[in-house]
C-alpha cells in the first residue's frame, strides 16, 4: 500500500534542551559539539525528529525564550557552524531537527528593545508596544502569575510603559506593525535556508492586542501565522510548523486553518487529563477530552506529550480540577508554579514502574504525534529546591562518573541530581544499557512496537465500552493494517477485562503472549495491552 502520509504525522518526537544534554569544551553548559556525540542514543529511542529548545543568543532570564538576536547561536552551546554540524549529522542519522522561534516577544537586551527605548523617534520604538499608562488591554490575564504583577511595565528610559505576556524582560513584538513581519520572515529563511525542517512556534495565541478581548487567539494573529505557512509551502516545501498554543480543543482548531496554518498543534488538555485519569482510576476525564477534541483538516496532526521543560500546566482544567491535581501531585508548595507543577514524569509518579509503564503505554497509543522530554527515558527525578522550572531542565545522566558524565567542569550549570532514587550514581544511561528491562530500553520497546503498527501511528480512534470505571478501552484502526485493541487499568487492583473477540497477541508482552478468544482476561494493577488479532 502506498503511504501518503506527511512525515511529521506519524513521528515520534524528542525535546532536546542543548544546555542540558552534554558539555564538550567543560565550560558546564552543554553545547552542540557536545549534543552531537550523543546523537547516537536520541536515534536509539526510535525518534525521528528532535526539537530544539532556544539556542539563541541570550540572557537567559528565561532560558533563552529571551532572544537577544534571532539569527545567532548563544556562546555557551557554541558557533554557528557548530549548529551546522549537528544539524548535518543528525541528517545523517535520518533524524530531523526544529527549533523554537520565539515571534511573541524578545528579551530587552536585543537591539530592537534597546534603539527604541533610547528614542521615541527610532524605527524599532514601534517594533514594540506602548502606553502612557498601564490600563490598555484589562481583560488579558497574566500568564506568569507567581511574579508578574501586570502586563505592562514602566521603562524609565523610554517613559512609557511596554507590554509583555511573560516576564517584563521578555516585550512583546507588535504585530501591527509590518516591519515586525518581516523581520520575522526573515528569520524564518535564515533557519530553512540552513536546512532545518521546521519550527516549535513558542507562545503564538498572544501576538496581537485588541481592547474589550482577552488577547488570545485574535483573528489577526491567524492572519499572521497563514502567512507564515505560506511562506513555508512557496519556499520551503515539506517543512513542519508546530503551534505551541495552551488552549482548548475547540480554540486550538483555528490554528489548524482549513489545513492552511499550522500542520501541527501541541494538544495541551489532554495531557493533565491522563495524570488525573491515573490517580483517580477513573476513565472519564480522557474519554471527554477526547470526544470534546474536534476533527481536524486533513494533512494535520495533534503533538501529545507526557511531560516538557515547563511546569505541567493546569491552565485548560477546571479550578476544581487544578486544586484537586495539586493537593495530588504536588502536595508541597515548592512543586506548584503558576498555575502548574514543576516536577519531571518520574517523580510525579512515585518512581512506580508499573505507573510509568500503563501511563507511557496510554500516551503512546493515543492519536497524536507524541514528543518525549529528554531525560524521561531513563526517569530522571527533579530538583524543587531550584528556581522557576529549573528543577526539570538539571543535566542529563549519561553515567555515575563526576557531573554523570554530562561535563568535565569544575561546576555545571546547575547541580545534577544527586538524591535517591535518582541519584545519577545509580538512575543513568549507561546503567540502564546494560539492562534489558531498564526504562531505556522499555521505551526503545515501546517506540518501536508502536511504530511497527500503522494503525498505532496514525489510524482512526473508537472507544471500546466496558463497565469499569478503571478499564479504558479503544481500538486504533487503518486500512490496509491491523487493528489495535489498547486496554488499560488504571486502578491499582486487579479488574476483571474484556473478552476478547478473538485469539489476541500482546504486542506489550515481549514474549508475544497469545490470548485465547472469549476469555475473560484479568487484569494485573495498571496493566496495559496492545493487542492485535492472532494470524
Ligand atoms: C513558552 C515556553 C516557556 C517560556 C514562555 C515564554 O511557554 O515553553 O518556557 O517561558 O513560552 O517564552
Amino acid at each position: 500500500m502506498s503511504d501518503t502520509k506527511p512525515w511529521y504525522q506519524e513521528a515520534v518526537f524528542f525535546e532536546l534542551n542543548i544546555r542540558a544534554y552534554r558539555d564538550s569544551d567543560g565550560d558546564g553548559n552543554g553545547d552542540f559539539r557536545g549534543a552531537i556525540t550523543k546523537l547516537d542514543h536520541i536515534k536509539s529511542l526510535g525518534v525521528d525528529c528532535i526539537w530544539v529548545q532556544p539556542m539563541y543568543p541570550s540572557p537567559l532570564r528565561d532560558d533563552g525564550y529571551d532572544v537577544a538576536d534571532y539569527t545567532g547561536i548563544h556562546t555557551d552551546f557554541g558557533t554557528l557552524d557548530d549548529f551546522r554540524a549537528f544539524l548535518d549529522a543528525a541528517h545523517a542519522r535520518g533524524l530531523r531537527v526544529i527549533i523554537d522561534v520565539v515571534m511573541n516577544h524578545c528579551s530587552i537586551d536585543h537591539p530592537w528593545f534597546q534603539a527604541a527605548r533610547a528614542d521615541r523617534n527610532s524605527p524599532y520604538r514601534d517594533y514594540f508596544v506602548w502606553s502612557d499608562t498601564p490600563e490598555k488591554y484589562k481583560e488579558a490575564r497574566i500568564i506568569f502569575l507567581d511574579t508578574e504583577p501586570s502586563n505592562w511595565t514602566y521603562d524609565t528610559v523610554a517613559g512609557q510603559y511596554f507590554w509583555h505576556r511573560f516576564y517584563s524582560s521578555q516585550p512583546d513584538l507588535n504585530y501591527d506593525n509590518p516591519a515586525v513581519h518581516e523581520e520575522m520572515f526573515n528569520v524564518l529563511r535564515f533557519w530553512l535556508d540552513m536546512g532545518i525542517d521546521g519550527f516549535r512556534a513558542d507562545a503564538v495565541p498572544y501576538l496581537y492586542e485588541r481592547e474589550g478581548t482577552n488577547c488570545e487567539n485574535l483573528p489577526e494573529t491567524h492572519v499572521f501565522l497563514k502567512a507564515v505557512r505560506r511562506l513555508l509551502d512557496a519556499e520551503y516545501p515539506g517543512r513542519v510548523l508546530i503551534a505551541e498554543a495552551n488552549q482548548w480543543p475547540e480554540d486550538l482548531l483555528p490554528y489548524f486553518g482549513d489545513g492552511d496554518e499550522f500542520q501541527v498543534c501541541f494538544h495541551f488538555p489532554i495531557m493533565p487529563r491522563l495524570y488525573m485519569a491515573l490517580k483517580r482510576g477513573d476513565k472519564t476525564p480522557i474519554i471527554d477530552i477526547l470526544n470534546r477534541t474536534p476533527p481536524i483538516p486533513p494533512g494535520t496532526q495533534w503533538m501529545t506529550f507526557l511531560r516538557n521543560h515547563d511546569e505541567l500546566t493546569l491552565e485548560m482544567v477546571t479550578p476544581e480540577e487544578r486544586q484537586w491535581m495539586w493537593e495530588q501531585y504536588a502536595p508541597e508548595l515548592r512543586m506548584r508554579l503558576n498555575l502548574g507543577i514543576r516536577r519531571r514524569l518520574m517523580p510525579l509518579l512515585d518512581d512506580d514502574r508499573r505507573r510509568w509503564l500503563a501511563l507511557n503505554a496510554l500516551f503512546l497509543s493515543l492519536p497524536g504525534t507524541p514528543i518525549l522530554y529528554y531525560g524521561d527515558e531513563i526517569g530522571m527525578g527533579d530538583n524543587i529546591w531550584l528556581e522557576d522550572r529549573h528543577g526539570c531542565r538539571t543535566p542529563m545522566q549519561w553515567s555515575a562518573e563526576r557531573h554523570a558524565g554530562f561535563s568535565e567542569a569544575a561546576r555545571t550549570y546547575q547541580p545534577v541530581i544527586d538524591q535517591p532514587p535518582y541519584d545519577y550514581r545509580t538512575r543513568n544511561a549507561a546503567a540502564q544499557e546494560a539492562d534489558p528491562d531498564s526504562y531505556l530500553n522499555l521505551t526503545r520497546f515501546l517506540i518501536a512496537t508502536r511504530q511497527g503498527q500503522p494503525a498505532l501511528r496514525a489510524g482512526a480512534l473508537a472507544w471500546v465500552e466496558t463497565s469499569d470505571a478503571a478499564v479504558l478501552a479503544f481500538r486504533r484502526m487503518t486500512e490496509g493494517a491491523p487493528a489495535v485493541l489498547c486496554l488499560f487499568n488504571l486502578s491499582d487492583s486487579v479488574r476483571p477485562g474484556l473478552a476478547l473477540p478473538a485469539d489476541m497477541r500482546d504486542l506489550l508482552s515481549r514474549e508475544g503472549r497469545v490470548f485465547a478468544a472469549k476469555q475473560q482476561i484479568e487484569l494485573a494493577p495498571f496493566a496495559a495491552h496492545w493487542f492485535v488479532e492472532e494470524a
